[in-house]
């Protein structure tokens, strides 16, 4: 049977890599996009410039909180597996935008699977679901697919919504439907306002006499970081399995977001030397004792998830589940990127 993706969210980080990963696995390939006043598919470069485009790989405008735009799409593609990815992912954001962000992020899930359902046919159905889904609930660490949920922030929410909808339509339709509970992964194509992109960039622009210093919200904050790209094959293989299931993906680690800025700068050879505590704290070049980095409060969230830390177990038992790249190896990879993305622009 000919292979057929409908990925939503193509544009973002995860969307491009899998919509690469898929194309070499022969599938055809449709990815949603929605209007912009500047077009925004970096991430899409290479492909769109390759002989898939338009021959494998097709894009569609669209957006999720546009059921009749679903279902037109879904019943011309006729895929034969849906990857939900698109969202309003940020969770500080969803803070200031909490209805856009229930109904993109939560209903949207809604919409996607109805148009399936009115479709009818076998087609598979992956929802991007979160770490942020457990949330509070510290004692519970590390997290797997048994952890009990409490969402701290209307991105949570939402995907909580959409974690339950996922299984309700997986019990009620008998659809092959899964969630991926996926901790956090980041690549260089990581989104500008995340933490992780958002240092790299830093150390980059400070190395380049472009930026002085870094200022960020909470250091404490404990996440497990892996790389994007291994994650998007865990998503696949979720959709190849003899039974719809869910599934934790993490890496098993947990580092605070101060130790992530330490080998960030560590990477480009500067020691930071810490000192004080929240608001006050502060780092400094050990060497030559610059000031590097601030606390900005305007950086933390009315709520926020102290530590993620995923027991990825499940995965790698049933799917395989394989991290080619570690803590270390990330910082690196997304400093270098960074780096040389400067070097280029000058
Ligand atoms: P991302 O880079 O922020 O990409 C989000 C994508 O969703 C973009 O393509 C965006 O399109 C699209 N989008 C946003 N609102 C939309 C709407 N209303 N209709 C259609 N498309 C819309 O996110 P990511 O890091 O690749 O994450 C992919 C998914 O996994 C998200 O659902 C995220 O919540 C979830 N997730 C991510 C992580 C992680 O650590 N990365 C962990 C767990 C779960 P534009 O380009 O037009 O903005
Ligand atoms: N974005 C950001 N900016 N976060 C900061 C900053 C800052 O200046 N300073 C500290 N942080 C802290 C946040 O408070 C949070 O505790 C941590 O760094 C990580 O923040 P993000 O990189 O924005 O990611 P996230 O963990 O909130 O959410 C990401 O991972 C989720 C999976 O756990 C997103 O990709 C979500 O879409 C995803 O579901």
């Amino acid at each position: 049977m000919k292979k057929i993706a409908l990925i939503t969210g193509v544009s973002g980080q995860d969307g491009s890599y899998l919509a690469e990963f898929l194309l070499e696995q022969g599938y055809e390939v449709h990815g949603l996009i929605r209007r912009h006043s500047t077009e925004n598919l970096d991430r899409l470069a290479d492909i769109l410039q390759s002989p898939y485009h338009k021959v494998k790989f097709f894009l569609h405008y669209g957006d999720l909180t546009d059921s009749s735009n679903l279902i037109r799409l879904v019943t011309q593609i006729k895929p034969t597996e849906v990857y939900n990815l698109a969202a309003q992912s940020h969770v500080g954001i969803s803070f200031e935008v909490p209805e856009y962000t229930a109904e993109a992020t939560g209903v949207g899930t809604l919409k996607l699977l109805e148009a399936l359902r009115l479709y009818g046919g076998s087609c598979r159905f992956y929802q991007a679901s979160t770490s942020e889904l457990f949330g509070g609930l510290e004692e519970t660490a590390p997290q797997s697919e048994n952890t009990p949920f409490y969402p701290k922030s209307p991105y949570g929410v939402a995907k909580l919504y959409s974690y339950w909808i996922t299984v309700n339509y997986r019990e009620s339709y008998q659809m092959y439907a899964c969630n991926g509970i996926l901790f956090n992964h980041e690549s260089p194509r990581r989104g500008e306002n995340f933490v992780t992109r958002k240092i790299t960039l830093a150390v980059a622009n400070i190395m380049a006499g472009k930026q002085e210093k870094l200022s960020l919200g909470n250091l404490n904050a404990k996440r497990d970081w892996g790389y994007a790209r291994d994650y998007v094959i865990g998503m696949w293989k979720m959709l190849q399995q003899d039974k719809a299931a869910d599934y934790v993906l993490a890496t098993g680690e947990t580092h605070t977001v101060r130790e992530f800025v330490e080998e960030a700068f560590a990477h480009v050879g500067i020691t930071l030397r810490f000192e004080g505590s929240g608001i006050e704290e502060k780092a400094y070049d050990a060497k030559t004792g610059r000031l590097l980095l601030d606390i900005n409060p305007e950086f933390y969230r009315p709520a926020e998830v102290e530590l993620l830390w995923g027991d990825a177990s499940k995965a790698e038992r049933e799917l395989d589940f394989k991290r080619e790249v570690g803590f270390k190896e990330l910082v690196a990879m997304m400093v270098d990127a960074d780096m040389k993305k400067e070097a280029g622009t000058k």
